[in-house]
């Protein structure tokens, strides 16, 4: 089958965060995407629907097995089953139960920044402490610091990974994921890992699922994910946790039960059985569309704006890019990327997510999702470039 994404339907008015939030702009921020769920998908609802009837339901069996069936076949990712898996609403609520479930209020919990804006609340509900590694940007991409990192773990209880990563659209290799799992092996960090975006991936980076590392960093470890990032079903909420071990499986299941998030929406169940066992076709047309996408950004900016860096972007629909250059030499960045956010949304129509919500470490920086149709995309760069000459001018 064919899959459109050129065009897409005007969300103005029902309801949409992304789109209702600041109307009269043109909005890339919030990690949605423009596109309707993919045929397949839409087809499982109507049929769910069409039964009339949305009691308590128990979870089939074909949930785990077009699960395990996906992650083996795609991902090399074995072991998926109603024995290692809790379903929950989203992966927030995973992850949030899993921290829960492995610290104590006062633990420390580590994550790399910038990162997912959300981890933070998250850390703080569970009366834990953050601690932050700050990637390393080199001027082309971002990588850990490791001295950095293994520091840090000597104080850390937990390490929340997103892999890949949001928003700095990394896709870490198995190398890289090796390396922390060996240094939180070493200092007795259990590792949450957040792999919502683990489907999109562009040409030569792979996603490596945290579960297929050695058997003993899996077992001190738990993978939240879920379909709704890759099939633009954020709204219906359904995600897992995956524990190899069945005692960390259990602490899980108790944390859940704890959090009273442990029943799931039964479109979300429809939902997640039609993506992993149908979704194929539309998910890799999708990942070429994006991909070009990627690539229009990346053009358009060093063509036009050679002074905003972006890093290449491996993973996820969300690019990052470097407005830095907007602060003189003798500014000080702080409060930057809020003023520019601000200047682009009220003067040139376009809302872009600011930096600094993801760490001090994204301060300069916006985020810029580029899941709509190409048309819309090249209509938000003309006004980044008008924002930024005019942003200049006033600053
Ligand atoms: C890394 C990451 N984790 C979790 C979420 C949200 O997950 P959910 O809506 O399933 O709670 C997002 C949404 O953007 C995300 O980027």
């Amino acid at each position: 089958m064919e899959y459109n994404f050129e065009t897409a339907p005007d969300r103005r008015g029902t309801e949409s965060v992304k789109w209702d939030l600041y109307p009269g702009t043109l909005p890339l921020w919030v990690a949605d995407m423009d596109f309707p769920a993919a045929p397949e998908i839409l087809e499982a609802l109507r049929r769910r629907l069409d039964h009339g009837v949305f009691g308590y339901e128990l979870i089939p069996d074909d949930y785990y097995t077009c699960m395990d069936r996906w992650f083996t076949q795609r991902h090399g990712w074995k072991g998926i089953g109603r024995s290692t898996i809790v379903p929950t609403t989203g992966v927030i609520a995973a992850y949030s139960a899993a921290i829960k479930a492995t610290t104590r209020p006062g633990g420390k919990v580590l994550v790399m920044t910038p990162c997912y804006n959300a981890f933070f609340p998250a850390i703080r509900n569970n009366k834990c402490e953050q601690l932050e590694s700050p990637l390393k940007f080199d001027g082309k991409q971002y990588i850990v610091d490791w001295d950095d990192f293994e520091r840090k773990c000597r104080e850390a209880d937990v390490f929340l990974l997103c892999n890949p990563h949001n928003p700095v659209g990394r896709v870490w290799t198995r190398e890289e994921l090796l390396l922390m799992a060996t240094i939180c092996e070493r200092n007795g960090v259990f590792v949450v890992s957040d792999e919502i975006h683990c489907e999109l991936t562009y040409p030569g980076h792979d996603y490596t699922p945290w579960a297929t590392l050695p058997e003993a960093f899996v077992r001190r470890s738990v993978t939240c994910f879920s379909p709704t990032k890759s099939f633009n079903l954020a709204g219906i909420q359904i995600a897992n946790i995956y524990a190899a071990d069945p005692d960390v499986l259990a602490k899980m299941d108790r944390a859940i039960n704890d959090n009273e998030c442990c029943d799931v929406n039964v479109f979300g169940v429809a939902a997640l059985k039609a993506a992993y066992s149908q979704g194929g076709p539309w998910l890799d047309a999708l990942r070429q569309y994006l991909y070009h996408n990627a690539r229009t950004v990346s053009c358009f900016l060093e063509d036009e704006m050679p002074q905003v860096n972006v890093p290449p972007l491996e993973g996820t629909y969300l690019m990052w890019l470097d407005c830095r250059a907007l602060a003189g030499p003798d500014q000080p960045l702080e409060g930057l990327s809020e003023r520019f956010g601000r200047h682009l949304r009220e003067k040139h129509g376009l809302t872009l997510s600011d930096g600094s919500i993801y760490g001090a470490a994204g301060e300069g920086f916006m985020r810029l999702n580029i899941a709509c149709p190409r048309t819309r995309l090249l209509d938000a760069l003309q006004r980044f470039q008008e924002g930024w000459n005019s942003f200049q001018a006033v600053e």
